[in-house]
């Protein structure tokens, strides 16, 4: 199977996009999730191990098992794959007690948000509390009121969720002092299994078919943008991250493809 992607990846370069180029990243064996933000780069794997690129190579980051990790402005946070929520403190990822979310994302303007187990909540770590956690205690949540399945954020273009049904929302603001938001507005055209807004407020997703698509027509007036814009990737894709000029795609066989414009 490792052969024959990899073999994928060669007849990929062949292919090639208009606007898009990629080739294969730095290897990182059963790769399942990738987040990039603030420079830096950490992923999981199948075994629910957790990395940080260096370089080309990938470090192993600590000894928790995780499912889902992310990096940005709020820090660096993961949720295990028993669902328990971890930061990172001076190198070490330390469990919370509180909520169990099935994924964070620390991408947004200081605060913290996550997905409640099965996507049956969406929750708001207040930028205070984000920021001072320190890994003992308990973290005192607030709830966004409406289910997501997945959930990402950026400190310059609003926070983008898909539900539980696939469908795509966009809200301009969350107040990181507060987690107050400007409301839910239903972004129509494509279902997608998950989002990532970056931090200089790029959005990317991945649908149901694996396809991956950029949202286009972003601006003050229209801060949802107005399409959506196929990235050709040549493999199914199973997740995506932007940061910096750069985005990276995570096949559904496990393999990492780095692309820049
Ligand atoms: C995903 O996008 C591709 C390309 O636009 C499209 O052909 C396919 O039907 C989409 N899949 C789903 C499940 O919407």
């Amino acid at each position: 199977m490792k052969t024959v992607a990899a073999f994928l990846l060669v007849l990929c370069y062949l292919a090639g996009s208009h606007a898009w180029n990629c080739r294969e990243g730095p290897r990182l064996s059963s790769i399942t999730q990738i987040d990039a933000g603030l420079g830096k780069v950490v992923a999981v794997n199948r075994f629910n191990q957790a990395f940080v690129l260096i370089g080309t190579r990938w470090y192993r980051l600590s000894s928790v098992s995780l499912k889902h990790i992310s990096v940005g402005p709020a820090g660096m946070w993961g949720a295990s794959n028993t669902n328990r929520v971890y930061k990172s403190v001076a190198g070490n990822m330390l469990q919370s007690s509180g909520l169990s979310l099935q994924q964070v994302d620390a991408g947004g303007d200081g605060q913290v948000v996550g997905v409640s187990v099965g996507g049956s909540n969406t929750l708001c770590l207040r930028e205070s509390f984000a920021l001072a956690y320190k890994g003992v205690g308990s973290l005192s949540w607030s709830s966004l009121g409406r289910a997501m399945r997945y959930y990402s954020c950026s400190p310059n273009n609003g926070c983008w969720g898909v539900d539980t049904s696939f469908r795509v929302y966009f809200t301009q603001r969350i107040v990181p002092s507060n987690c107050g938001t400007s409301g839910w507005l239903y972004v129509a055209g494509q279902s997608m299994t998950m989002i990532e807004v970056g931090t200089d407020g790029s959005v990317f997703g991945v649908n149901r078919s694996g396809q991956v698509f950029q949202r286009i027509g972003i601006s003050i007036r229209l801060p949802q943008g107005s399409a959506w814009r196929s990235v050709p990737m040549c493999m199914s894709i199973r997740h995506v991250s932007y940061d910096l000029g750069r985005l990276w795609a995570v096949t559904t066989s496990g393999l990492l493809m780095q692309c820049t414009h």
